[in-house]
């Protein structure tokens, strides 16, 4: 660090208020007219390389919002690792515990869409497979001196519950986004988490209650609130949230405007990461009111294609909002 004339104040503006603990993944996409068969080549009529990742999606839309963040996160010694590194920084994160493994690939998600929207994809963690605990301890000092930590489901599930169980135990907030889902989910990741936000599919997968709607949300979300989260959010596309938490019992839906949505990738995430931007800046506003704001960006993230590439700045948003 340099050195000021004003250490204090220096030390206070270096603390990330919203830290992610998760995955970073680099898009190949392809367009095509149709998916190919077994065995079949075809050609595609456009190319190009996203980033992607829940974790760094996620942190990217809390940076743009005004969050001070970091991600604790992995990548491979490789170009896609190096120029993902770079992206993280254009976006104002801090990368000082992003590392860089020999051992694998970058995480990488190839891509086929065709003219339908349909698409098959395959993901490899690769390097996000190997964020580990020990990394985690390297990282204490920027994780215990957050406000708010998110977690997702694309990284080891252990790495996921010894952050999570760090965060508790310095005091940090805890918003825990389960996805990608899985029904035996450990026990413990609900009771580490302040806030457990889903989609109608996860939150299936995980209690069992078929969500089609807000009703069926709100009987899903108190399955959750019982297994111990603070707080139990569903998100249900164009028709908002749902949210619960222990200290009320009626689920509350909190509505969206309706948009034109242009493309819906990546949306979950734009939710989750201005969720946390409230929480760690505005812990005086209420859950609802931080939900409503949150459904706002993800509408605008929603009307632009792209993942990071479709969520917006604050300098593009309505005062209102901050
Ligand atoms: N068509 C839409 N119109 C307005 N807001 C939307 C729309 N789709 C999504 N949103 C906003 O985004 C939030 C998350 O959307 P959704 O529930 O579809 O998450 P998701 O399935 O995880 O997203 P995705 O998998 O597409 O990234 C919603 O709660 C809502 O605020
Ligand atoms: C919920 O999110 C998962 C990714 O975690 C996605 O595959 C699924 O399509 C989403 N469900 C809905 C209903 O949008
Ligand atoms: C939140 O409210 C408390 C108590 O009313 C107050 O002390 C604190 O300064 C407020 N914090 C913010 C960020 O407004």
């Amino acid at each position: 660090m340099a050195a000021s004339g004003e250490p204090g104040r220096q030390w206070q503006e270096e603390v990330a208020a919203v830290v992610v603990v998760g995955s970073c993944m680099t898009d190949l996409v392809s367009l095509t007219s149709r998916l190919p068969k077994t065995g079949e080549t075809i050609h595609g009529h456009k190319f190009f390389i996203g980033f992607g990742g829940k974790g760094a999606n996620q942190c990217v839309q809390a940076a743009r919002l005004g969050a001070k963040t970091a991600i604790v996160c992995k990548v491979g010694k490789d170009s896609f690792g190096n120029d993902y590194i770079e992206n993280l920084k254009q976006n104002g994160i801090s990368t000082e515990f992003t590392y860089q493994t020999k051992d694998a690939a970058t995480g990488a998600a190839s891509i086929i869409v065709n003219n339908e929207g349909q698409n098959i994809i395959v993901i490899v963690a690769g390097a996000n497979s190997l964020l580990n605990t020990e990394d985690l301890r390297e990282a204490t000092s920027v994780i215990s001196r957050a406000k708010v930590m998110i977690c997702q489901l694309e990284i080891t599930p252990a790495t996921s519950l010894e952050a999570l169980t760090m965060a508790r135990s310095s005091g940090v907030k805890t918003l825990f986004n389960p996805a990608p889902a899985i029904a035996d989910l450990d026990a413990r990741f609900y009771t580490l988490s302040d806030v457990f936000c889903c989609n109608e599919s996860e939150a299936e997968i995980l209690t069992g209650v078929a969500v089609g709607g807000p009703a069926e949300a709100g009987k899903a979300a108190q399955v959750l609130v019982q297994r111990g989260c603070q707080v139990a959010v569903i998100t249900l596309g164009a028709a908002g949230c749902v949210m619960l938490s222990q200290t009320d019992p009626v689920p509350k839906h909190i509505l969206t405007e309706k948009v034109k949505a242009v493309d819906t990738t990546g949306a979950g995430d734009s939710f989750v990461g201005a969720l946390a931007f409230y929480m760690a800046y505005y812990p005086n506003l209420s859950l609802e009111e931080m939900l409503k704001r949150s459904n706002f960006i993800a509408a605008v993230s929603v009307q632009v294609a792209g993942t990071q590439s479709s969520y917006p700045y604050k300098k593009d948003l309505p005062f209102a909002l901050f």
